[in-house]
């Protein structure tokens, strides 16, 4: 229900209230400046799918949404700490704002708040939350190990995506189911629809670095190959026939004129394509095993959601 997420906005905003009013306003930026609380919108969707018909979301179920965005929040001010990010969500990052330092804390703090709300909601929701800001730092130490690895397999690369990315929207998922008291089958669907929607959802983020144009992004294009992260589209264009080029432009440091030459290289080659089907397979995964659920206003929701994505997989660009 809309006024659902209107409830979300206010509760984040007012948990991340610090004594100091200098820690509010640094915690606060991303907040501020947007997103699209996918994380938030999903535990609320997941929890309603216990009734049929619309209802407003319990208290519960919206502070396990404000967890799992606050988590989301916190790790991006560290992603773009570690991948020197000016922009985030079209407005200066928090890192360029105030520098890496109190982008670091503020973080913390950010996941300490997150910690002590998933604590109220119960010893499941507070260790799972652990747990999945634990595969948080598996994925993306992951991601650091092959820094600038043109052999990276993409069994690596799937790992590595699954913890940063995936787990959390599997957990935005489950936490919702749990608050919001559904069966312990559904849970389980409701955990896979979050985790193959992220993988989907990452693969086309990998997409959009190479096609798209900060403009569209709202953060930088084109930053992983700088920062010597080489996604799925990047990987298959390497290893496809007309690979030379790209594998002797790549493993190091680039110029920026490289990395447009980069660019095109993987956009001309079928990298792109490969990496698409390859979202395509797991948003169609996210979509399918939905049918288990039982029919529901939010289920409905729920799979408008995996729609929209199998669309974007199709083409990225689409919004
Ligand atoms: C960005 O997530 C990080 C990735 C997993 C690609 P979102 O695309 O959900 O970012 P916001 O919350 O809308 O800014
Ligand atoms: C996802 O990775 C970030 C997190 C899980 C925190 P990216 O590094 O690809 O995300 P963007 O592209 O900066 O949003
Ligand atoms: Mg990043
Ligand atoms: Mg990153």
């Amino acid at each position: 229900m809309p006024s659902d997420l209107a409830r979300l906005e206010q509760c984040l905003r007012k948990a991340v209230v610090a004594e100091d009013s200098y820690l509010t306003e640094i915690a606060s930026h991303l907040i501020e400046a947007g997103g699209k609380r996918v994380r938030p919108g999903f535990a609320i969707a997941s929890g309603g799918t216990s009734q049929s018909e619309a209802v407003a979301a319990s208290e519960d179920v919206i502070m396990g949404g404000v967890a799992v965005e606050l988590v989301h929040i916190g790790s991006l001010y560290h992603d773009d700490v570690m991948d020197e990010a000016n922009t985030r969500r079209n407005a200066q990052s928090v890192n360029a704002r105030w520098g890496n330092l109190r982008a670091i804390l503020a973080g913390d703090f950010l996941l300490a708040r997150a910690s002590e709300i998933a604590a109220r909601l119960g010893t499941e929701v507070a260790e799972l939350l652990a747990a999945t800001i634990g595969q948080l730092c598996e994925g993306q130490i992951l991601e650091l190990r092959d820094t600038y690895n043109i052999d990276r397999t993409q069994s690596d690369y799937e790992r590595s995506i699954s913890g940063k990315t995936a787990s959390l929207l599997a957990t935005a998922c489950r936490v919702g189911g749990i608050v919001g008291q559904c069966r312990r089958a559904d849970i389980e669907a409701l955990t896979e629809f979050g985790h193959s929607y992220g993988m989907a959802f990452q693969i086309v983020d990998d997409i959009l670095d190479v096609i798209a144009t900060d403009q569209q992004l709202g953060k930088p294009a084109g930053n992983d190959l700088l920062e010597g992260v080489y996604t799925l589209p990047v990987l298959r264009a390497a290893q496809g026939p007309d690979g030379d080029e790209l594998r002797s432009l790549l493993g190091k440091d680039i110029t920026l004129d490289q990395r447009d030459r980069a660019r095109e290289l993987v956009r001309s080659s079928s990298g792109v394509e490969e990496a698409r089907s390859e979202a395509q397979v797991w948003a169609d995964k996210a979509g399918s095993v939905l049918t288990s659920l039982p029919a529901s206003v939010a289920t409905a929701a729920l799979q408008e959601a995996a729609d929209h994505l199998i669309r974007r997989a199709a083409n990225p660009l689409e919004r």
